[in-house]
């Protein structure tokens, strides 16, 4: 991780009950404020503020709403005026026990409460474990778009217990696979080899190959960050292989519908069929993805939204400007280039590949 902002990430099974010790070590805080939501917190809740109390911590826990469409001012607001009454301070700690939603949330109230308190990931999906938790970006929805509003803050410490993954159900699994994938293909040959070996492992769920698979992907992303934290020189826009037709996707199809993972698999997808059309990415590549993706169970969709409001999505996305849409297409394994399409062009694409999938159907 960058200057001044290196932290611990620590992984393995049944790490939680040594939380409150690891934490310590962290923060001189007397009072922690446990973020989760309303799956999460029956779940695990109790056993958290347990061992963050057996370490002398004050523990208030605060509950919001799961799922994506509370990721909003509405709920921030909530957690401020309830920090504020909790009588919350600069010196406090926040720890986020969930997944991406609560992550991002608790991450951006953390940043913007009092000017920035410390706060810390305690990751309960695959998808966070892997990306969300790590990496310091976090955020909010608005009305018109995905993560528009928030702020670069890096945790002080992350805790992945794989245990939290028991209960995780199986569509979050294949939606954080995607994420997994996204990483090997842009990742070292050495990663990729690891990849395309133990994908089938990956599909059954299981442990050990998840564990070194959270190992390599936080690895992966923390070079990245270390090399372009704030996305300033373009390295770390490279993550968003996939993202930009998969949040477009995301947002027409509707949250909750498709997962994020399904939706940025098709992204990737897209932009392979870009890449191959306009940089000569091989052949191999496509199908090696295509082989991959289908194994992970993120098979591809049957059909796209109408591409006119594709479009219009992707033109709202924050990367866009002046309605030239960017695009992160793969030259090769590990390396890839941003683009600016513009829109004649990218109509083009869209149109070709939907009917291209219409054709396969009638196969
Ligand atoms: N900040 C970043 O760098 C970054 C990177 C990737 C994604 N994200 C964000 O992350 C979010 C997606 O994260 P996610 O996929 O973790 O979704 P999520 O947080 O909505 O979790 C998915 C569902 O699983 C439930 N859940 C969580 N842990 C569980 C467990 N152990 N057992 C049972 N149920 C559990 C949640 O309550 C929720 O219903 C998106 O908002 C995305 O924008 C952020």
């Amino acid at each position: 991780m960058p200057d001044g902002s290196s932290y611990e990430v620590r992984v393995g099974r049944g790490t939680i009950a040594r939380f409150g010790e690891s934490l310590r070590v962290c923060t001189d805080a007397t009072k922690a404020l446990l973020i989760s939501d309303s799956v999460v917190s029956p779940l695990y809740g109790q056993r958290v503020r347990e061992v963050l109390e057996e370490s002398g911590f004050e523990v208030s826990d605060l509950c919001m709403p799961a799922g994506e469409e509370n990721k909003n001012v509405d709920v921030a607001r909530e957690l401020w005026d309830a920090m504020s009454l909790l009588g919350f301070g600069r010196d406090d700690v926040v720890i986020a026990l969930g997944g991406g939603v609560v992550g991002d949330m608790s991450g951006f109230v953390a940043a913007t409460y009092m000017r920035g308190l410390d706060f810390v990931q305690v990751p309960t999906t695959l998808l966070s474990m892997v990306d969300a938790s790590v990496g310091g970006k976090n955020g909010i929805n608005t009305a018109i778009g995905k993560n528009l509003v928030g702020t670069f803050n890096q945790p002080i410490y992350v805790l992945d217990d794989l245990d939290f993954l028991a209960t995780l159900p199986d569509r979050e699994w294949t939606s954080a696979f995607a994420e997994i994938a996204k990483s090997a293909f842009l990742g070292s040959e050495h990663f990729y080899d690891w990849f395309t070996q133990n994908a089938h492992l990956l599909a059954t769920h299981d442990i050990e190959a998840t564990h070194d698979a959270i190992l390599r992907c936080i690895e992966f992303k923390a070079g990245i960050v270390a090399a372009d934290e704030q996305e300033q020189t373009g390295v770390r826009e490279s993550l968003n292989y996939g993202h930009t037709l998969g949040h477009a996707i995301e947002a027409l199809v509707g949250y909750g519908e498709l997962t994020h993972g399904q939706a940025i698999a098709e992204g990737m997808r897209f932009a392979a069929y870009i890449a191959a059309d306009a940089f000569d990415l091989s052949e191999d590549f496509v199908a090696d993805q295509d082989i991959l993706l289908d194994m992970l169970g993120l098979k591809s969709l049957e059909q796209l939204p109408d591409p006119e409001k594709l479009y219009e999505k992707m033109c709202s996305d924050k990367k866009t400007r002046d309605r030239s849409v960017r695009f992160v297409l793969p030259s090769r394994q590990g390396a890839c280039e941003t683009v600016t399409i513009p829109r004649g062009i990218l109509m083009g694409y869209l149109e070709s590949y939907a009917s291209r999938k219409k054709a396969n159907d009638k196969l």
